[in-house]
């Protein structure tokens, strides 16, 4: 089977994540870090394993480490769903501050879910510096649906659901539910804005912090990948950082009409102007892409 046919076929199941660290590789290019998506995990070697190897075989030499938070591969696919993601943040940050590797620096690429919560990881935690982010399908504005769930995980994805549809902002669900974390009503913007522990807090909601800023105009590249057929992400205008108009949940605004931008809270207008903000689109549903793509588009950010 091709990596792509073993990725589609995990794909459809669930999704990915990443992480990576260490000195340069034979071809000069930094660590890479790996942050998976909802359902997946570090290892799985349909999804994340199938990616970290095939980027090992194109870049030869790197120093590819792909994220588990937590103990072990199960418990990473749990925490993907149920763990504080401030605190999985957290966690990370400590991970990559301790390891020598990437002293000098690294990459790092997130798979949905897995986008933001590196995004965080720029802001959050500058040391060791992040070079080039890079988000395949990320939500960084969030989500106000969940239309479908990654194959086998879709019964929690239903009671998942159900709880963000009546109480995602009270406190019980946003400390123990990951996807309420990130989940953006804009019919209850004030709550969003008050209550969203992760989401409202690093896209400076309730009052800028400077810091974050900084840290994230210290990337070189910010790249956002969409998918064109997504049908995971609710709106899929949140993998470029566009998001529903606040006050209804019909139309949508780029992130160049946000007042997130236009107000320029987290550097986004100055990291534009710069060239540093690269949105590219691809065909396929969420996560789906061929090895082909990936090399043409995705590698020159990581050679
Ligand atoms: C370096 O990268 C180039 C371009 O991708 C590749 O063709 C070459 O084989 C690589 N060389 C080494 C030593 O990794
Ligand atoms: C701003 O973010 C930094 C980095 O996470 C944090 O240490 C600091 O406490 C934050 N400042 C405010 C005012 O929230």
């Amino acid at each position: 089977m091709t990596i792509e046919a073993s990725l589609r076929l995990f794909l459809g199941a669930s999704s990915l994540l990443f992480l990576l660290g260490s000195v340069r590789g034979s071809n000069g290019s930094l660590p890479l870090i790996l942050w998976h998506g909802m359902g997946d995990n570090c290892c799985n070697p349909l999804s994340m394993g199938a990616i970290k190897k095939m980027i090992e075989e194109e870049v030869s030499g790197i120093y590819v480490l792909s994220l588990m938070v937590g103990k072990s591969p199960i418990q990473d696919t749990e925490n993907g769903f149920f763990m504080d993601v401030n605190e999985q943040v957290s966690f990370v940050c400590h991970q990559l501050s301790q390891d020598p590797k990437l002293k000098g620096g690294y990459n790092a690429m997130g798979f949905s879910q897995g986008g933001q919560f590196l995004r965080a990881v720029a802001q959050r935690c500058p040391n060791p510096p992040m070079k080039n982010l890079i988000s395949i399908g990320g939500q960084h504005q969030g989500v106000y649906g969940l239309p479908r769930c990654p194959g086998e995980s879709s019964h929690i994805c239903d009671w998942i659901r159900k709880k963000l549809n009546t109480e995602a902002y009270s406190d019980f669900v946003q400390k123990h539910l990951v996807q309420a974390q990130y989940w953006h009503d804009p019919l209850n913007d004030d709550l969003y804005k008050k209550h969203s522990l992760f989401l409202a807090d690093i896209n400076q909601e309730r009052g800028v912090n400077e810091t974050y800023k900084k840290n994230l105009m210290s990337l070189e590249k910010f790249v956002m990948v969409k998918f064109l057929q997504d049908s995971v992400v609710d709106p899929v205008v949140s993998e470029w950082f566009g998001y529903l108009k606040p006050g209804q949940a019909k139309e949508t605004e780029t992130l160049q009409e946000s007042a997130l931008y236009k107000e320029d809270r987290l550097g986004l207008a100055e990291m534009d102007k710069a060239g540093k903000l690269v949105f590219l689109a691809t065909e396929g549903d969420h996560l789906q892409f061929s090895r082909e793509w990936f090399n043409a588009k995705i590698l020159p950010y990581i050679r």
